[in-house]
């Protein structure tokens, strides 16, 4: 099959079209063939290399986190799909492999597709879906008449969490640059700041959570927004000592962890408001959560580009602007 593949972890190499074999199909796996693809910057931290002692792949290995497309084999012991099913995911870490046209994947990854969308539609919901979740529900229990500021109400996991938020009964308050107002306001965000313009620290107080997605500084000005027992989630880091343990790092490594993320959690502390970091996981059960969500018209997806499966560099390089409005996918069939 073909695939697109990382060969060396290196800023400037792009991935390489290979031919590769089709992955074997465990007894818990789904053997997918691959109808589109989604694009996330984490496939680009993977693809430089940045991430490799957190998650390490062994090279060559086919790049890709988010999937929609076809069961065309079960394997023995699973039991909520069969061959002939739309299905999506986000393929978990260790077991990746999207940008292919066939990924195998443990069942317990995987939800039938919306009914309600296209394949192209459907690859780019799982991981950003998944991430605004497991901060906005499980994480921060957002709930009714609580308020919440989702950083880049504009870029892939912004334009979900502000849909998500607002279904859960929150007031949203984003920041995006002028051209793009008009899109969260349309996706039901209630205060939008121009973050070329105005600074948010000086326009939102009063915050339940926050979720951040920006540089450090943005992180810090978060904790002035917050009331005293907020929560500030940061999926942009520093990974806090909690998210080391939980991934089973090495002491050097947790060691590390720590002490990047002393000084955020030192002043939080001293503000009264608690910092975590949230680093998402696969989930096929709450991505079916999601799937009802989306066919009862409460979330829809936002894509700024389709590109064919042959330009997935092209794909990644535009994702790696920083500017997509939305998500982007690449067609694979
Ligand atoms: N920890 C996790 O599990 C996890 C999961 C998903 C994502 N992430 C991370 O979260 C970050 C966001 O991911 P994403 O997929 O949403 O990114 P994205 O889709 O690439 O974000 C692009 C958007 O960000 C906006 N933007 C850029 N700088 C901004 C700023 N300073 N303030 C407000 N908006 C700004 C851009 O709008 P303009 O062009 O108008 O500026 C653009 O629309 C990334 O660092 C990603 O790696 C982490």
């Amino acid at each position: 099959m073909k695939a697109f593949v990382v060969d060396k972890y290196n800023k400037k190499r792009m991935l390489r079209l290979a031919e590769m074999p089709v992955p074997n199909v465990g007894d818990s796996d789904v053997l997918v063939e691959v109808h589109a693809a989604g694009l996330n910057l984490l496939d680009s931290k993977i693809r430089t290399g940045e991430f490799k002692l957190i998650l390490p792949y062994r090279r060559p290995f086919i790049l890709g986190h988010d999937v929609a497309g076809t069961v065309i084999r079960a394997g023995s012991k699973v039991r909520k799909f069969k061959p002939g099913d739309d299905v999506y995911a986000r393929a978990r870490d260790g077991r990746i492999g999207a940008f292919a046209e066939f990924i195998a994947m443990d069942e317990a990854d995987v939800a039938l597709k919306p009914k309600n969308l296209s394949m192209e539609e459907a690859a780019s919901i799982p991981l950003v879906g998944l991430t605004a979740w497991q901060v906005l529900v499980e994480r921060a229990n957002l709930r009714k008449g609580q308020k919440v500021f989702i950083q880049a109400g504009s870029g892939g996991v912004g334009t979900f969490a502000i849909q998500l938020a607002k279904h859960l009964g929150a007031t949203v308050a984003t920041t995006v640059s002028a051209a793009s107002a008009g899109l969260v306001k349309g996706l039901g965000a209630d205060v939008v700041v121009d973050y070329r313009k105005d600074d948010f620290e000086n326009v939102l107080s009063g915050y339940d959570v926050v979720l951040n997605s920006q540089d450090a500084k943005t992180l810090e000005k978060s904790l002035n927004v917050l009331k005293p027992g907020g929560k500030l989630i940061s999926i942009s880091g520093p990974p806090d000592p909690e998210f080391a343990r939980e991934k089973g790092l090495n002491l050097v490594l947790r060691t590390l962890l720590r002490l990047l993320s002393r000084g955020i959690r030192t002043k939080a502390r001293r503000r009264g408001v608690n910092y975590s970091f949230l680093f998402m996981w696969a989930q096929g059960y709450q991505l079916s959560k999601i799937t009802a969500l989306i066919e009862s018209g409460a979330i829809r997806p936002v894509l700024d580009r389709v590109f064919p499966f042959e330009s997935t560099n092209e794909a990644l390089a535009y994702v790696e602007t920083g500017r997509a409005k939305g998500k982007v996918v690449v067609k694979v069939r």
